[in-house]
């Protein structure tokens, strides 16, 4: 539709300066006044000319009407005034050839911009903490983060995805802490994350119950832990270089790095990048060198901060009292290090909205630093999840791990495809694809900054707005593929609504793309999918396509659902979804 809108604002450019006089209004301005009417009995595209007539200097009413008299184009069947606005009705034939022709001969690059091609973007997202479950909070980076990394490659951009594991901190001395005293190797081999999530949640209970029996001894005293204490010399050890330390530390990570890379494979992710936290621990003191150098370090009661009063912020922590970095220290020696190393035109950071402080601030002193790519870094938030209603506690370990999540959708898709999949290793792929996408599709079809309620059983279903019900209309697509008997292609046969009502979907396809990668938002091709398969549905319910006794009009409608399976298959993958060609 965008091209024919840009047509239809240049033929009415051309007209009114052939009847109002020269310029008056360019094209680009018509263009923004352009609407689609939601009545389509109206029109496909319309011109409201309201705000037209102090410029034309005529009423709306004849505006319209003189316009009507004088613009057309084969692509449009009728062009009328009606109360002050100007009606195209788009030739349904025409239209559609066009539309499908675009999608046979760009294929998979349908609907793509091209306006990246020759620059860089790197994506840190998903990131998750080593030892600490990799639970339903990282759904939102992990998946978004995908969706945008899929979004811009295929605008042509050259994309870098980063996982910064968080695999560096106090919790690695807990953990060690923890091990030695009641960890095990093998069962650590066998249990993974999980074992070490368990040890983690020990220790951190422990420590909780000495601090609490340190203040009933002594109420007034301060509470204290020797476990606590213990951790701290480990960590320090670690930091240190201790190589027994490092060793365990090494395998905590592997460990934990293994598992997520199974999640990882189920959503078809791969990272370019696993450089986690302590990459970039020897990076940091140039960087609060330069802070200190340039006189953007205060003093506040010990600790080293950035002043961000100007900007209506907190302060930004740089070092602790001891000396200690923190995250933001490490965010903004990360950044600096990306930029030489990957000469990105954009970076793209995704984590959950709770982080937006931090991101601000730190890009921030980005900026106060003189860094003058400040402005290519980008924080896309997103809201929280919760499952059942339920919210998450990472310490006391009560969380729904990702991987549960899938498994459970995949166990329980794989009871409904069993009975026609008896072969059970097929029975599987099909499940897997499909639970893991149901999972992924109803995440996505949300606005990002909205708080998700996750249900599995709306997720799962197959007659909702699901990532089933949109896969089941792909292999649906498939299945009227491989019985047609000829390719098919579009044909001068007169065209139902229906049928251009699809094509009209598929003609929105490069508009939603632009949107969603302005917005930074996947929920806009979520959306835009659930259109395109109800329109495909109407279709196949409404006409007959392979059976069609009509030759020309049997081509036409099997190229229409070869353009619909191409475009479907496109925008499943942007979120990350595959598509069967069977379920
Ligand atoms: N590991 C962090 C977390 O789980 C997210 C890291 C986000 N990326 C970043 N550059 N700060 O909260």
């Amino acid at each position: 539709m965008l091209i024919l809108k840009k047509k239809t604002a240049s033929l009415l450019a051309e007209c009114i300066k052939e009847k109002f006089g020269e310029g008056l209004l360019s094209s680009d301005e018509i263009f923004t006044m352009l609407e689609y009417p939601p009545d389509t009995s109206m029109g496909d595209i319309a011109l409201p000319c309201f705000r037209l007539s102090r410029t034309l200097r005529r009423s709306p009413v004849q505006i319209a009407e003189i316009l009507a008299e004088n613009v057309s184009c084969d692509e449009f069947s009728s062009v009328s005034a009606l109360n002050g606005y100007l009606n195209f009705k788009v030739n349904h034939t025409a239209f559609a050839s066009r539309v499908v022709g675009d999608v046979e001969r760009l294929g998979d690059k349908y609907g793509s911009p091209m306006n990246g091609v020759g620059k860089k973007v790197v994506l840190d997202y998903s990131s998750p903490n080593v030892a600490k479950p990799f639970h339903i909070g990282h759904l939102g980076t992990t998946v978004i983060g995908h969706s945008l990394k899929l979004l811009h490659e295929f605008a042509g951009y050259d994309c870098f995805g980063i996982n910064y594991l968080g695999d560096w901190g106090t919790q690695f001395g807990k953990l060690i802490v923890a091990y030695k005293l009641w960890g095990d190797k093998e069962t650590i081999e066998k249990g993974g994350v999980d074992e070490l999530v368990k040890l983690y949640v020990r220790i951190n209970n422990e420590i909780k119950r000495e601090e609490e029996e340190s203040l009933l001894k002594d109420p007034d005293g301060k509470k204290s832990s020797p476990l606590a204490d213990e951790s701290r010399r480990e960590f320090t050890a670690l930091e240190h270089g201790d190589e027994k330390n490092l060793e365990l530390w090494r395998w905590f990570v592997s460990v934990s790095l293994e598992e997520y890379q199974k999640t990882y494979k189920q959503l078809g992710i791969e990272f370019d990048s696993y450089k986690g936290e302590s990459f970039y621990t020897d990076k940091m003191p140039a960087q609060v060198q330069k802070l200190r150098d340039m006189g953007l370090l205060e003093i506040d009661d010990g600790a080293s901060i950035v002043n961000l009063d100007k900007w209506n912020m907190p302060v930004c922590l740089i070092l602790k009292r001891d000396g200690s970095t923190l995250y933001p220290t490490r965010d903004i020696a990360a950044a600096v290090y990306r930029k030489n190393e990957y000469k990105f035109d954009k970076a793209i950071y995704v984590t959950s909205a709770q982080q937006s402080l931090h991101f601000a601030q730190w890009f921030k002193v980005v900026e106060l630093m003189g860094y003058e790519w400040h402005d290519e870094l980008v924080h896309v938030p997103y809201g929280t999840v919760s499952v059942n209603g339920m919210k998450l506690a990472t310490r006391t370990g009560n969380v729904v791990l990702l991987k549960d999540l899938f498994a459970e959708a995949i166990e329980r898709v794989a009871e409904i495809t069993k009975e026609k999949h008896p072969d059970p290793k097929e029975c599987l792929e099909i499940a897997e694809k499909v639970g893991v996408g149901a999972v992924v599709f109803y995440y996505l079809s949300n606005n990002r900054m909205r708080d998700i309620n996750f249900m599995m059983e709306d997720a799962l279903s197959f007659d909702g707005n699901t990532g089933p019900y949109v896969q089941y209309t792909y292999a649906r697509t498939c299945s009227v593929l491989e019985k047609a008997d000829v390719k098919g292609e579009m044909t001068d046969a007169e065209l139902s609504d229906v049928e251009f009502e699809l094509a009209k979907c598929l003609s929105v396809f490069p508009e939603r793309i632009n949107a969603a990668l302005a917005d930074y938002e996947p929920s806009i091709v979520t959306r835009y999918i659930l259109d395109l398969a109800a329109a495909f549905n109407r279709f196949y319910h409404e006409c007959k396509i392979v059976g069609c006794e009509d030759e020309k009009l049997r081509s036409s409608r099997i190229a229409l659902t070869r353009a619909a399976n191409q475009v479907l298959r496109t925008a499943l993958h942007l979120i990350c979804m595959q598509s069967p060609e069977k379920i």
